[in-house]
């Protein structure tokens, strides 16, 4: 496995990659890896003839109250985990690099940037889209991985590719989860015990919706305070909300029509830790 930091460097790779007639795949990611982005690097491997991981801590996705000082970091054991993981180039960038004093320009998708996860995080992913896009045009990859962990996310940067046409394919996989349920999450190590047992009410509320479709409920509404009351019921867990919304535009859905598609999402806060988690589920 290459390592690489300099921008030069890697872009010379990708260059030299692409006039030898080789399918680059890549895995951006803030590193502290847990199986959730082993499995997106398994299935970069299976895709592609290259594939790159990034590990940028990326400063203009945190807000200036969030965690980006005190995010978990191991430069050391994601080496040994993608080298394990059959990753080809670890490209791991400095941030003065990526971000020097004088830089001005930001890549923004609007409305999508603003429902939800971006009403309780206004910068995010304009932070996350000018990132990737920085990593798009270092890296020059055929393909690149995401998590279904982070939909909003991956619903996001497949609006920016179309937009800006990147000729790149985004593919989404699965939410890996622990044995419990948990969404793996790198945020999981902020959890004392009792928040970590606290933490499964996002799973608990996620499978009440499903039961609650399942058994014929067509009002979202209602669903959703089902959800909220679970939720208020604990000690440490606060909601900062849930979704229930078309699952490929994000389009609210006061009433669940069958066969479509629709993703529940919620997040809430256990302590200080806020935490994601979504499902999609056909009525
Ligand atoms: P990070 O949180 O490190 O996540 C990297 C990728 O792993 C994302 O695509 C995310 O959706 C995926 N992922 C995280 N947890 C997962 C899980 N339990 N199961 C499956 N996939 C999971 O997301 C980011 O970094 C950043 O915003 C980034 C895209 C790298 C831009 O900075």
């Amino acid at each position: 496995m290459r390592l690489i930091s300099g921008i030069e460097e890697m872009q010379k790779l990708a260059e030299k990659l692409r006039l030898e007639g080789k399918r680059i795949g890549v895995v951006p990611t803030m590193g502290y890896f847990h199986d959730g982005h082993l499995s997106l690097i398994k299935r970069a491997r299976e895709k592609s003839d290259v594939v790159v991981v990034t590990v940028f801590v990326n400063p203009t996705q945190f807000g200036p109250t969030e965690d980006f000082e005190r995010y978990p970091r191991d430069s050391e054991r994601d080496r040994r985990l993608a080298e394990a993981s059959k990753c080809d180039v670890l490209f791991t960038p400095e941030t003065s690099e990526m971000f020097p004093e004088e830089y001005l320009t930001y890549v923004q998708v609007d409305r999508l940037s603003n429902i939800l996860e971006g009403k309780f995080r206004p910068t995010h992913f304009r932070g996350v889209t000018t990132v990737v896009a920085k990593l798009f045009n270092i890296i020059r990859p055929h393909l690149a991985v995401f998590g279904q962990k982070d939909a909003q996310q991956a619903l996001i940067i497949k609006q920016m590719v179309r937009d800006l046409n990147f000729d790149i394919d985004i593919l989404v996989t699965p939410i890996i989860r622990e044995t419990d349920g948990i969404a793996m999450s790198s945020r999981n190590v902020y959890l004392s015990a009792e928040e970590r047992t606290e933490a499964l009410i996002l799973r608990k509320a996620l499978d009440l919706a499903k039961s609650m479709i399942h058994g014929g409920e067509h009002d979202a509404g209602r669903i959703r305070r089902k959800m909220d009351q679970l939720i208020t019921s604990t000690r440490h867990a606060h909601l900062d909300y849930v979704a229930i919304v078309d699952a490929d535009t994000f389009d609210e859905l006061p009433k669940l029509e069958q066969g479509r598609r629709i993703l529940v999402a919620l997040a809430v806060r256990v302590g200080k830790t806020r935490l994601i988690d979504n499902t999609i589920l056909t009525p």
